[in-house]
């Protein structure tokens, strides 16, 4: 991968070191030129409001399938979202429940579906049951095991955690919850873009994600995917149920579907410089270095795991006696490297998100200005 070529494609990658891609992803410029295209349509008065919109709908309404191809899926199981929230509230609010129905979730998941799930529990009576995370696969594995009751309903894991990366073994969890009758929903929008991600192979029921920050598309575009079968199960929060019709019957109203050819302009250029595998190889090989790095340093800990079956391009740090926010506006005020402050993970850090596209003059950067950092600290 000739990351110096791919980093000429993204126009945003040449004002400082920018290691947030967790956060907000680095759109490449056909992204945004899709958009505006688009856009233009109407606005250069070549088609009027109206059938501008139906020629968009018509784009957007492509779009599907090109997720389900990207993502191993089938079209009819992918419904265009906003945001990994709204996916959340489709599934939560579409499934029945009874009062004492639990829910697992781990002991680091973000605000958004932390709030879905709080919500739920709320309106019907549900509760939530946390597994704490670990480094080791098969410790996650046996907490999972041991938090099923014959309550349990749902497991709703982040795919890869928020704070630490924490890569959680899905396709593991979904076998073991399939088993035993239980129905699992992913937050995939730290693994989407980062890592291979194939819905078919996870065995999943549902997945939701947006696909603002590593699949490098714009803010307000997500897809959640529904499992053909367990469509039958999943009622549209705001419209009649037809088991028969495609997962675009969660949707309601009209989509931002301009925005989506952003979607289908992100995942062109993904395939193009070389698709998730290399994606996740580029990213993965210089996760690993930065790890080793940071340790090496006094007073820094590195923790995210380093173990291959948890790891991820999400490499937290944390400098003995400085909080991890503090750690984060010095980075940000001073080498103007943007990333940001942890507060879930003991103690608090620094995320650093690696992408495919970082480069190496960017990590030199990080790496220095952390060794400085540590050696100012009052331990
Ligand atoms: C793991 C995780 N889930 C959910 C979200 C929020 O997603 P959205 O804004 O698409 O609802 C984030 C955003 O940072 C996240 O990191």
């Amino acid at each position: 991968m000739d990351v110096a070529e791919i980093r000429d494609q993204i126009p945003g990658l040449r004002f400082g070191v920018y290691l947030n891609t967790g956060g907000v992803g680095q759109a490449p410029a056909s992204v945004s030129q899709a958009i505006t295209a688009g856009y233009r349509l109407m606005a250069d008065g070549r088609l009027s409001p109206i059938d501008w919109y139906e020629a968009m709908s018509k784009a957007a309404s492509e779009i599907p399938a090109k997720i389900a191809d990207f993502f191993g899926a089938d079209s009819t199981e992918i419904a265009l979202t906003m945001s990994t929230g709204d996916g959340f509230g489709m599934v939560l609010g579409g499934l029945r429940w009874e009062p004492g129905d639990e829910v697992l979730i781990t002991s680091e998941e973000h605000p958004v579906p932390l709030q879905a799930v709080q919500g739920l529990a709320d309106r019907e009576g549900a509760v939530i049951k946390e597994v704490e995370l670990d480094h080791g696969k098969d410790v996650i594995l046996e907490r999972v095991e041991r938090a099923i009751t014959p309550r349990t309903r749902l497991i709703c894991f982040s795919h890869v955690t928020t704070d630490s990366g924490t890569l959680l073994p899905a396709g593991e969890i979904c076998a073991l919850a399939r088993a035993r009758g239980i129905l699992t929903l992913w937050d995939g929008c730290q693994a989407v873009g980062q890592l291979p991600v194939d819905l078919h192979g996870m065995g999943c029921d549902f997945y939701a994600t947006n696909c603002y920050k590593w699949l490098l598309a714009p803010i307000g575009t997500g897809f959640l995917y529904v499992r053909r079968d367990v469509q039958q199960a999943l009622k549209p929060l705001r419209r009649p149920h037809d088991p028969s019709a495609s997962a675009r019957q969660y949707e309601m109203g009209s989509p931002a579907s301009v925005l989506y050819l952003g979607v289908g302009a992100s995942l062109d250029f993904m395939t193009c410089i070389g698709g998730p595998r290399a994606i996740a190889a580029e990213a993965s090989r210089k996760a690993e270095g930065l790890w080793a790095r940071l340790d090496a340093i006094p007073g820094v800990q590195v923790v995210s795991s380093r173990r291959p079956e948890t790891r991820s391009g999400i490499v937290t740090f944390a400098i003995a006696g400085m909080e991890g926010d503090e750690v984060s506006t010095a980075l940000r005020q001073r080498w103007q490297i943007v990333q940001r402050g942890t507060y879930m993970t003991d103690p608090t850090g620094v995320r650093i998100s690696v992408a495919f596209y970082t480069s190496d003059a960017e990590l030199d950067t990080l790496v220095e200005a952390v060794t400085t950092l540590a050696g100012e600290a009052k331990r």
